[in-house]
């Protein structure tokens, strides 16, 4: 297996700089998919867990003991006010985040779960405004590497993130893009230009085929691979698989019984981070994101498995985290038996 290239430099403030949305995910369980207008409908359960991707993936990646730079730009509202909180529980520094000046909310997703599929509405708030004006480029070039998660989200960041990831480039950042979703389905605007300048993609199976625009997986990790150094492809229940250069791998899955999915490829993520930015074997990357991807499912939301130290620490355990000598190195809890 050849190794990344471009590893990340070292001696830096934080392992990881992440400019993106934070919001507070409301989860309602066990709803028909048919939904009736004008009618009270209930749920059989609800949740509401610290949500947005950007904001899963730095939660968890300082949650596992990663040292993290998060800036995001917040209204002057309750629920902004409890999804900062719930980030600062995780230890990542939340010295850059602004306000809108106006009078825009904090944006929120709300998700109906039907059976193992969901809806998932989301109102951008005020993450859709944040600019370059909103970022202290100092602080994102603090960091080992900078990462960005939902590109189609940033609508006033995007037209300056090819200048920003070259600076980032030429401050000697390391940079990894996690699309997402194209609410529009377009797959175009700034991305290709951005994909110049990232060395680790982070797409879904689904996601890959959009932006390479090919019918299977397989193709579209060919096609990325002569422009991205590292493309590791999330596949749910299937695993992953890891492209570098010519050579593909398939990471097989951890076999678990989900609660639900939901930030599952943030915390796919956040494990993957965990290890690169140690310059570590990119299958051993994989692998770690498998584990933090499967313990995510295993509590409502994307960050409800992390925030358990205990219950985070022995799943990691019992799957062999290829990483240990963690900051958060629990070794002396008690092994979890419902695992
Ligand atoms: N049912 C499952 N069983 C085991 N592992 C899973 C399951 N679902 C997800 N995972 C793990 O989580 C990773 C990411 O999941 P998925 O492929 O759903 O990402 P995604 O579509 O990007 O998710 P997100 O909704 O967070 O954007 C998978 O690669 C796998 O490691
Ligand atoms: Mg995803």
């Amino acid at each position: 297996m050849p190794q990344i290239p471009n590893m990340p430099s070292l001696e830096k403030r934080f392992d990881v700089s992440i400019a993106g949305e934070i919001n507070l995910d409301l989860i309602l369980y066990g709803l028909a998919e048919e939904i009736p207008v004008e009618r009270e409908v209930l749920a059989t359960d609800f949740r509401c867990t610290l949500g947005g991707s950007s904001s899963i993936v730095a939660h968890n990646l300082a949650s596992l003991g990663a040292s993290v730079g998060f800036s995001t730009r917040l209204g002057k509202d309750e629920l902004g006010r409890i999804a900062l909180e719930r980030m600062a529980e995780s230890g990542a520094d939340l010295s850059e985040v602004v306000y809108a000046g106006d009078a825009t909310s904090t944006g929120v997703t709300v998700l109906l779960h039907h059976g193992a599929q969901r809806r998932i509405l989301t109102y951008p708030g005020t993450m859709s405004g944040m600019s370059r004006a909103d970022l202290n480029f100092d602080y994102l070039a603090s960091a080992k590497h900078f990462h960005l998660s939902s590109l189609f989200l940033q609508k006033a960041l995007a037209p300056d993130l090819p200048a920003l990831f070259r600076d980032l480039k030429h401050a000697g950042l390391t940079i990894s893009l996690d699309t997402n979703d194209d609410p529009d389905n377009v797959w175009d605007g700034v991305l290709h230009e951005l994909l110049e300048c990232v060395d680790l993609l982070l797409p879904n199976a689904e996601e890959a085929c959009r932006i390479a625009r090919r019918d299977t997986v397989e193709e579209a990790l060919v096609a990325l691979s002569s422009r991205v150094p590292c493309i590791a492809a999330k596949c749910g229940p299937a695993g992953a698989l890891l492209q570098i250069g010519d050579n593909l791998s398939r990471i097989p899955p951890i076999r678990v019984t989900p609660v639900d999915t939901i930030g599952a490829g943030d915390s796919f993520d956040a494990g993957f981070l965990y290890g690169y930015v140690r310059g570590a074997d990119p299958l051993d990357c994989a692998t770690a994101g498998n584990i933090t991807g499967a313990l995510s499912t295993l509590r409502s939301g994307g960050t409800e498995a992390f925030r358990d130290a205990e219950f985070r620490e022995s799943f990691l355990r019992k799957h062999h985290f290829p990483f240990s000598n963690r900051e958060h190195d629990y070794s002396s809890l008690s092994e979890l038996s419902q695992f």
